[in-house]
């Protein structure tokens, strides 16, 4: 069984090394880790709230990239649910690690992370936007138990019950 293991940010040399992780060309509207980087940092600033960014490892090379906020349902567009919730902001494998298994094996490290440790607060949601055309992407989530319920702006709105 493919194995990856979910790691905190903690020096200098793992940033740069997973800000060095790419996706393929075009994939490249999905996710792009600089902008995840500011994206976490914008956050914090304006929302006062430390989201959680993980590296993801696969023999201790930097595969992927994970990023949860913990919000409001109302403010992410998730009107049908009530409540705080999670949100897997961001979510890539670097393109030289794709189609291998390690998106589903990270996916589930995330998913038994959030739902064991509930380490944001309590939830009841763990939810996900994600292109229409991002076919991969939304198998993925499905195949992991997400369940599409419409759509925010032109993106498809999933939710998996923690
Ligand atoms: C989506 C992504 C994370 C999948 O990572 P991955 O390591 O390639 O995925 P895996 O090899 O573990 O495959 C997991 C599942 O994804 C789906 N999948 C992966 N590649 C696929 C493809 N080219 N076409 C259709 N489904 C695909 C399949 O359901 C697959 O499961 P299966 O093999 O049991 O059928 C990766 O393609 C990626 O980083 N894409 C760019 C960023 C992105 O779109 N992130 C999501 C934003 S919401």
């Amino acid at each position: 069984m493919i194995t990856v293991e979910l790691k905190p940010i903690k020096t200098v040399d793992e940033y740069l090394a997973l800000s060095n992780l790419k996706v393929h060309e075009e994939q490249k509207g999905f996710s792009n880790n600089l902008e995840s980087f500011a994206d976490a940092f914008a956050w914090l600033e304006i929302m006062g709230d430390k989201p959680l960014v993980f590296g993801m490892y696969h023999d201790n090379i930097p595969v992927g990239l994970a990023m949860i906020v913990y919000e409001r349902a109302q403010d992410h567009g998730f009107d049908k649910l009530d409540g705080p919730i999670y949100v897997l902001w961001r979510f890539m494998i670097d393109k030289n690690h794709q189609g291998k298994g390690l998106g589903k094996a990270a996916l589930a490290q995330v998913v038994g992370l959030i739902k064991a440790k509930k380490p944001l607060g309590e939830a009841g949601w763990l939810c996900v936007t994600v292109a229409p055309e991002n076919h991969p992407a939304r198998k993925l989530y499905e195949n992991a138990g997400f369940v599409e319920m419409g759509t925010a702006e032109t993106d498809v709105m999933m939710h998996l019950a923690l």
